[in-house]
């Protein structure tokens, strides 16, 4: 394969973008799946560096990995029931540990542990509940010998480039149809030369030419992955923020459960990604059996029923949502059309401000009833509404707020001192 300059390459992928990126700015909603041996041990995926367990002990826990048979249907029966539309899962993690039948290294899931490819037994079940399967591949790798002295050894940085790309073609050969490469951690090389990004890259598509790569082999690719946070990024680019489920790990914690998030925490998430035009990736870290951690499955699934009834504001092609319209909640938008998620229910009426475009109707999103409102300046005032929040599951109810054309919006607009006019 012959390598095209960077700038031919990147203006030739943009091209192709929009087509190729449609689902995935349709889907909104996807899971992470941090899976390693580090679940053993139960205190983060970064445990052995952070708690300077020597190589070797590490290394053993491998023979201890011994999850149930099929393990993934779990999940992706999970993420099909919250509203989720793809998944991505850490085929190998900074561990080094592979999870999937590599001729890379013997340490594998097939080699040590499990005796089982389990990267295929995820793949199979992405596939049962139709969705699209993400590969995340750590470039950074503590297990490898030549994955430090890369840095300064010429013959080692050869080697462990050869070891990197040829686990990434592997990945990308043996489980059919991939939609999205999540590549993490470009150290100890930190640059698109030192990984030689650009062929890795290349070979990807010639191998994949539908496939999603994120930004983080240091070549701007197709999304950016802002992590920990979920506020609206970058305009004119896909982006997705990555979440751990209790703000402290991204593998399997139990001693982290208490601080999980409830459905009102995700469908906040959600609400800021659909408004923002981005997308939520929300991790499960399973245990070292492969369940998945039992604070997760509750909140998903209630997640999964409102999704079911309020669709309309979350998938699908949106547009950048007006921001700071009232305290009780945040909006998402398509067109014409706000919705507004309150999820703060004040009672009786509530005021939206900023809007000067008229106004044509509100109404409640799940029952279709109309709402009565006045509009006056820069201020629609909600009326005649119940005590309290029509929304059984969580307490969120999104008011779809139809206007005569894509409406314009100035925040605190009546507030002479606060307007730029
Ligand atoms: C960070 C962490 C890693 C995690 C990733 C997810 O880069 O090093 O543990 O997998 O973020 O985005």
């Amino acid at each position: 394969m012959e390598l095209k300059p960077r700038n031919v390459y990147l203006e030739e992928i943009s091209h192709s973008r929009t087509e190729r990126m449609k689902w995935w700015n349709d889907a909104r909603f996807g899971m992470f799946v941090h899976w390693g041996i580090y679940a053993l041990i139960g205190r983060n995926e970064w445990v052995q560096a952070i708690e300077c367990i020597p190589p070797d002990e590490y290394e053993q826990l491998a023979d201890d990995f011994q999850p149930q048979p099929g393990a993934p249907r779990e999940w992706a029966r999970l993420a099909k029931a919250a509203g989720m539309k793809y998944m991505v899962l850490t085929t190998k993690h900074h561990e080094g540990y592979c999870l999937w039948d590599t001729r890379q290294t013997d340490y594998n899931a097939v080699k040590r542990g499990p005796g089982r490819d389990l990267v295929a037994e995820y793949v199979e079940a992405c596939r049962e509940f139709d969705l699209k399967v993400g590969f995340y591949y750590s470039l950074m790798d503590w297990h490898h010998p030549d994955g430090g002295r890369c840095l300064y050894d010429t013959a080692a940085r050869r080697r462990f480039i050869d070891f990197t790309h040829g686990c990434v073609r592997e990945l990308m050969t043996n489980y059919g149809k991939i939609d999205i490469l999540w590549y993490d951690v470009p150290q100890p090389l930190v640059n698109p030369e030192g990984w030689e990004s650009d062929a890795m890259n290349q070979m990807v598509r010639d191998l994949q030419p539908h496939i999603l790569m994120n930004n983080r082999a240091v070549l701007p690719e197709d999304f950016s992955t802002p992590e920990g946070h979920v506020r609206p990024a970058e305009t004119g680019r896909g982006w997705e923020a990555c979440m751990t489920f209790n703000d402290t790990s991204w593998g399997y914690m139990p001693s982290a459960a208490r601080d999980s998030w409830t459905t009102r925490d995700i469908l906040k998430m959600l609400n800021t990604a659909s408004g923002g035009q981005g997308n939520l990736l929300l991790n499960i870290g399973p245990t070292p059996d492969g369940a998945v951690p039992e604070e997760a499955v509750k909140p998903l699934e209630t997640v999964g029923k409102w999704l079911e009834q309020n669709s309309e504001a979350v998938y699908g092609t949106v547009d950048r949502a007006p921001l700071g319209t009232c305290a009780c909640g945040d909006c998402s938008q398509k067109g014409k059309t706000v919705y507004f998620w309150c999820r703060c229910w004040p009672g009786k009426e509530f005021g939206l401000g900023g809007f000067k475009t008229p106004l044509k109707s509100a109404r409640f999103l799940v029952s279709g009833e109309s709402i009565s409102f006045k509009q006056e300046g820069y201020r629609i005032l909600l009326r005649d509404l119940p005590e309290t929040s029509p929304d059984s599951l969580a307490g969120v109810t999104v008011i779809a707020l139809e206007f005569d054309e894509p409406p314009e919006h100035q925040p605190r607009a009546s507030t002479p001192a606060l307007t730029v006019r």
